[in-house]
């Protein structure tokens, strides 16, 4: 008998319950938000101002990948606004993806539009057309005409094509630029080199206030994951999984965005393998998967000549499994044959180096020194920490794309 369509398909999820607290672009609400209670109360802090419709402190937060930053800002700022408001104070948060909206123009429109309320105002902000200075003459009247009060945080500052925007948001009050508003700028950034590219002037204005968020131990991420452990139906998740996921996750990076991709890559491999209950044994593939991700993540607008030098140190690491280590100008070698292939310039080997230290500060690559006796002086040797297959698979589609 042929089956019906009642027996081929499943009508209810034998695994999650609330998967939505899993998902990439979740905001977890103040319960769920494990181990950032100094940093978070910092934050408050330096915004505080603005609670009396006062200018906020311009801040920029460090720290590596999946330590919380753009979670812990977009928490406070929504905490601002919404105590401001008890307080008869008129606030709101623009948020800006400077990796997406990587230009001045983007950015300005990005900021503008989201907090224009065109009924209000009558003002239009177009997604496109107009110049830049338009754009920005356009925001300061929205500003000024509708609140006491705004944070702008710029997400992946880094990204951004120049700093002009710094520039303008940071100093809008003291330019006369606005009479009315205040603005807050809070940069977000995982490059450990960023604030020495930037100009003085706009780091004496932007970096008023500068917060490091460290990456999270074991015990961290265990609690992070079991705070979003009802996203799964009752009794699916066996008890050694999250200890698992937590152990795999602080080993390699403390990374809580990772672990909580686990935890959900793990979810889904029960799924599809009609499993019951989520396996420990689950975990290990998932982590494969996340692994994947966070590094398709990092690399995610990074520069032609940044990729290269990691190409070329995963083709050394591939075509020489058993070391553990590689010479500066070893990988230089390859860097410049990569240059050749790609009929594109070399860089120097200072900015190599460079790109290598940043690279090192990410977790993707680990630096040594080594003392090569009195004749040689010392050197510096680098590893990759991820799996130098993955670097490579996720290059190759990156520069496909
Ligand atoms: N303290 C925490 N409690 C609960 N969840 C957290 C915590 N820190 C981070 N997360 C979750 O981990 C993921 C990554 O966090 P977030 O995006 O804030 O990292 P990030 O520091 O901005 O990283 P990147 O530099 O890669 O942008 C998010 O899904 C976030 O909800
Ligand atoms: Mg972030």
């Amino acid at each position: 008998m042929p089956s019906s369509g009642d027996d081929l398909f499943t009508r209810e999820d034998p695994i999650f319950e609330n998967k939505e607290l899993l998902e990439i672009n979740h905001l977890p609400e103040e319960g769920r938000i494990v181990g950032r209670d100094d940093e978070i109360s910092d934050l408050a802090n330096a915004v505080n101002p603005a609670i009396f419709g006062q200018s906020p402190s311009n801040l920029l937060i460090y720290g590596k990948t999946g330590t919380g930053k753009s979670l812990c800002a977009k928490h406070i700022s929504a905490q601002l606004v919404r105590v401001a408001k008890e307080e008869g104070v008129t606030a709101k948060f623009a948020y800006v993806d400077c990796a997406q909206d990587n230009t001045e123009t983007q950015a300005v429109q990005t900021i503008a539009d989201s907090l224009n309320d065109p009924e209000v105002t009558t003002i239009k902000i177009p997604d496109k057309g107009l110049s830049t200075s338009t754009y920005y003459k356009r925001l300061w009247k929205v500003l000024d005409s509708q609140y006491d009060v705004v944070l702008v945080i710029l997400d992946e500052v880094d990204k951004l094509d120049d700093d002009d925007i710094l520039m303008q948001l940071s100093r809008a009050g003291e330019a006369g630029k606005l009479t009315d508003c205040k603005i807050g700028v809070i940069g977000i950034s995982n490059k450990i080199k960023y604030k020495d590219r930037m100009d003085e002037r706009v780091k004496s204005s932007l970096c008023e206030r500068e917060f490091v968020f460290p990456p999270y131990d074991a015990n961290q991420l265990r609690d992070i994951m079991q705070a979003r452990s009802d996203a799964f139906k009752n009794g699916v998740l066996e008890p050694s999984v999250i200890p698992r996921a937590a152990a795999l996750a602080a080993r390699e990076h403390g990374d809580a965005r990772k672990a909580i991709d686990i935890l959900r890559y793990a979810g889904e491999i029960a799924q599809s393998n009609g499993s019951k209950t989520v396996r420990e044994e689950f975990v290990v593939q998932a982590r494969e998967r996340a692994e994947t991700d966070r590094f398709r993540e990092l690399i995610r607008g990074s520069t032609p000549h940044s990729r290269y030098v990691l190409q070329a140190l995963a083709v050394l690491s591939l075509n020489r499994p058993d070391e553990d280590g590689f010479r500066t100008t070893k990988i230089f070698d390859v860097y410049e044959e990569i240059c050749r292939q790609e009929g594109s310039d070399t860089l120097s080997l200072r900015r190599v180096r460079d790109l290598l230290k940043e690279h090192a500060f990410l977790d993707i690559i680990e630096q040594s020194r080594h003392s090569g006796g009195s004749a040689e002086g010392s050197y510096t040797e680098h590893q990759l920490l991820e799996d130098p297959d993955v670097v490579r698979k996720v290059l190759v589609e990156t520069d496909e794309a």
